[in-house]
Order: structure tokens, then sequence, then C-alpha cells
């Protein structure tokens, strides 16, 4: 497996944290990983055999067909499920007291508003539960408007917004706890595609300025490719990794520029590949502009 060496995401993170935050402890050990779910119909083994590490600030998406595991091993990292086998920890520890920790943020498909909480309270709700007082509260939550370009709408309730702006709220309040862990499970899916891209350049700007780490599923390959140092691509029956496909991209900042360029179309070539095991068979390069 490839390291990160000088990835976009750990040059944020030492900027933002300073020189120890590159340090040696992965943001997410995964090791041997199996997960089998029993019932009376029979077994299925969702993971098996999986190993990955993210290190601090890195950005690794999950791709693979439908039913390979991808929400599973999600869903263990977050400590919302346990694994059968195998060595899981986040940041050094147990996913437990990682989650105990608050060193998660989680944003899934649906945005998962409160809907008669405005946009600043809905924010705000992981701050307020574990009392964290009234003034950095409204501290961070201004902070965290201005972040996803919403501060206008502070005082809109969900139903005001589009889907995107919805979805930027949610990736605010998984922000709002300054998690060093960002766990995505196909947050734009239900987007169209010119505002998807600009969430992903968003997601892009975001996780560079927090220096978070994160792990993001998708379907898409294009997306996977601009937001990612690597991309970790997974087979079904039994959900395994088959390939991580590092991500080397000119320039620090990820931005629509980027999706324009050879390096990019390239990424996309090798994802795909690893994808369907063979290149597509069409002229390379013809369809992808
Ligand atoms: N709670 C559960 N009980 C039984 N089987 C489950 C459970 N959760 C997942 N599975 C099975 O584990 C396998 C992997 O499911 P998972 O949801 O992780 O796939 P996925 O890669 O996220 O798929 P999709 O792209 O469709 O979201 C599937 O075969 C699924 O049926
Ligand atoms: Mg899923």
């Amino acid at each position: 497996m490839s390291s990160p060496t000088e990835t976009r995401a750990s040059t944020a993170l030492r900027q933002a944290q300073g020189s120890e935050a590159a340090g040696t402890t992965p943001a997410v050990h995964v090791a041997g990983l199996d997960r089998e779910f029993r019932s009376k119909q029979g077994s299925v083994t969702a993971l098996s055999g999986v190993d990955l590490d993210v290190a601090p600030g890195e950005f690794v998406s999950l791709i693979g067909p439908s039913g390979c595991g991808k929400s599973t091993l999600l869903r263990l990292v977050g400590d919302l499920d346990q694994p059968t086998a195998g060595t899981l920890e986040v940041f050094g520890k147990s996913a437990r007291q990682a989650r105990l920790d608050q060193d998660y943020g989680i944003a899934f498909q649906q945005a998962g508003l409160l809907p008669w909480r405005t946009v600043a309270k809905n924010i705000e709700l992981p701050l307020a539960l574990h009392k964290v007082g009234k003034a950095e509260r409204a501290a961070r939550v201004s902070e965290l408007v201005e972040l996803i370009g919403l501060g206008e709408f502070a005082d809109s309730y969900p139903d005001q917004l589009s889907g995107g702006m919805q979805q930027r709220v949610a990736i605010a309040r998984a922000l709002a706890e300054r998690p060093r862990l960002l766990l995505m499970d196909e947050p734009f899916g239900a987007l169209d595609e010119m505002t998807r891209e600009r969430m992903q350049n968003e997601l892009a700007r975001i996780s560079a300025e927090t220096g978070a780490a994160v792990v993001f599923v998708t379907h898409s390959i294009p997306e996977a490719v601009f937001l990612s140092d690597r991309v970790v691509v997974m087979s079904p029956r039994p959900g395994r990794i088959v390939q991580v496909v590092p991500v080397r991209l000119p320039g620090e900042a990820r931005d629509d520029s980027v999706r324009e360029d050879r390096a990019f179309f390239d990424a996309v070539a090798a994802v795909r590949e690893a994808l369907h095991g063979a290149p597509p068979p069409v002229a390379r390069g013809v369809e992808n502009r």
C-alpha cells in the first residue's frame, strides 16, 4: 500500500495544528477486519480481511459496487457496528473511546437536519448536547456558517434551503466539534450534477482548511478522484479491498481547473480499470471532457 507522503491535506494539517500533527499514529488503522452478518436465511460476509490505514489529514474515498461493504466499513470505523474479527483503531484508540472523545464528525446521505431548528440551531446541536458555553457556541456557529457560505441563512429553516444547502449545513454540523476524523457516506448522492460539483469544491476547501482526515463513500469515480489523496476500490462477496489508487494532482488547491487536468483523467482511468478489471473499450480520453 502506498504511503501518503506529501498530500495536500497533510500539508494543511501541519499548518493548522503544528508539526507534531503529521505524527505516526494513523487516524484510522484497520487490519484483518471481518464483518459477518448471520441470520436465519444464512450468513453474509460483508467484509473479509480488510487492511487500511488513513493518515491524519488524509482524504480517502471508498468506491465499489453496491453491497461491497463500504457502508459497513464506515459504520465499523464510526463505532456504529462491531467487527466479527480483526483490529480497528482510531487515533490509536478503540472506536468506542474515539467516539467518547468526540473525534468523529459524521455526515450521511440524507442531511438529517431537524426541521424545527434553524440552520444555526442545527449546527449548534452537538455543541449544546456537550454543554459547550453559550458564547463559545455562538462564536463557533458564526464561524461555521461563514465556512459553508450560508451566513445569510443562519436563521432560515431547513425546508427553506435547497438540497445542496442542507448538505452544507449537515457538513457544518459534523465539523462543529472540530473532529479529527470525518466519516461521510454518499453525502452528495441526492444532488444534481452541478450542485454536486460545487459541493465537492466546498468539501475540498473545507477539508484542507480544517485538516480533518476524511473517509468518504461514493459511487462516482470523478468525485472520488477529485476529492481524494487515495481511492480505495472494493469488490463484493466477500467485501474486500482490491486496489488502492493514489491520486496525484497538480497544485495545492482542488478547484475546477483540476477537472480539466490530464492527471485527473489518468486517475479516473486508473480507478475505472481497478473497478472493472480492464480498460474501457473506447478510445482513451475521448469521453472525458
Ligand atoms: N445489518 C445488516 N444485516 C445483514 N446484512 C447486512 C447488514 N448490513 C449490511 N449487510 C450486508 O452486507 C453487505 C454489505 O452491505 P453495505 O451496506 O456495507 O454495502 P455498500 O457497499 O454500502 O452498498 P451500497 O453501495 O448499495 O450502499 C450486503 O450484502 C448487505 O446485505
Ligand atoms: Mg452503502
